[in-house]
């Protein structure tokens, strides 16, 4: 345990999960407990950059841990926890927002696209939002910070960061790398097979929740963009729908796609797609209803985020203190 090397990552709680997160991404995750001391939060404070509705805000934080740990997280062996319950990612946020440059925080482009798109409530939290980010990370001293391409910039800030502060004050910081995992599944739209399946997508057809009841996800198959040829065969520049569909049902079933081909070889589209949506439900569905479980056994999740909060907390604790004695507070 102890020898582990130390990987963190936030997760924020917009949201529902979708199919393209999961096979790409989160499926992985479990494994990775194996190999390194994980810890994972719910960036709950962060989501408040925009403005939320507070019942739903609370919904979506519980909701997404349900899901997480429905999706594998096992608690027993990931540390997992709600960013507002470790008052430490407040306070190093501050420390840290004094040792963030205005001009760094101008060229997050995640800021430069959030203030346009929110051009009525372009706050300070929004602008400082790295440096929370930066505290988030810090605060565990984690080798490694598992990210998608968009949080690059912000893993980037957070090590130019800590290297500032460790030039002026010695070793308080480890320096983070970011971690691209082993790449899952590429998942692109439903609708639209050039572009990744995103809940942004316009057209709700395009993109599978990991909640989506059974009857909605067969019908957003059976709807799914295919083309004019009639046969399942992988060619992502010609076929990207059916491709793309090849590439799902092979992430739920573990059938290469020589093997797909051959089970679907004179059998046309209105074959295939059903089989898909089965191929997945297999997967969501028991994933699903356990997260639904989960999420109305209200103290088995309170036991979760408090334990987790609890062994946060107290290594949080150590890295603060360090930073407050050394930028000269004194010690209560
Ligand atoms: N900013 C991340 C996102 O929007 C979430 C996040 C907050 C995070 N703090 C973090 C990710 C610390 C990794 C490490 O996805």
């Amino acid at each position: 345990m102890e020898d582990k090397k130390v990987l963190l990552s936030g997760i924020q709680p917009s949201g529902d999960l979708t199919l393209g997160s999961y096979l790409g991404a989160i499926k992985n995750w479990s494994a990775l407990a194996r190999e390194f001391d994980c810890y994972y939060f719910m960036a709950d404070m962060h989501t408040i950059t925009v403005r939320q509705d507070p019942a739903q805000l609370r919904k979506h934080t519980l909701e997404q841990l349900a899901s997480y740990i429905a999706c594998g997280l096992d608690p027993e062996e990931n540390t997992l926890f709600i960013q507002s319950h470790v008052h430490q990612h407040a306070e190093l946020g501050w420390v840290l927002q004094c040792f963030t440059m205005f001009g760094e925080l101008s060229r997050m482009t995640q800021f430069k696209d959030k203030s346009a798109k929110h051009a009525e409530n372009i706050n300070a939290g929004l602008f400082a939002y790295p440096s929370l980010m930066a505290a988030d990370i810090l605060l565990y001293q984690p080798d490694f910070v598992p990210v998608g391409e968009d949080q690059k910039q912000h893993v980037e800030l957070t090590r130019d960061v800590a290297g500032r502060f460790n030039s002026l004050y010695g070793d308080v910081f480890k320096i983070p790398e970011p971690y691209i995992p082993k790449v899952g599944a590429r998942v692109m739209s439903l609708q639209t097979p050039t572009a990744k399946m995103s809940k942004s997508d316009e057209d709700p057809n395009g993109c599978v929740y990991l909640k989506d009841d059974n009857d909605t996800v067969m019908r957003k198959f059976k709807r799914a963009v295919t083309d004019s040829e009639t046969c399942v065969r992988y060619d992502r520049e010609n076929k990207p729908g059916i491709s793309n569909l090849m590439e799902i049902y092979s992430a739920c079933t573990g059938k290469t796609y020589e093997e797909i081909q051959r089970e679907f070889d004179g059998k046309g589209y209105g074959e295939f797609k059903p089989a898909v949506g089965e191929a997945v439900l297999s997967v969501t569905g028991p994933i699903r209803d356990e997260a639904n479980r989960l999420l109305k056994d209200k103290s088995y999740l309170e036991q979760v985020y408090r334990t987790g909060a609890e062994k946060a907390g107290a290594i949080a604790n150590r890295t603060l203190r360090k930073v407050y004695k050394k930028v000269g507070f004194v010690p209560r």
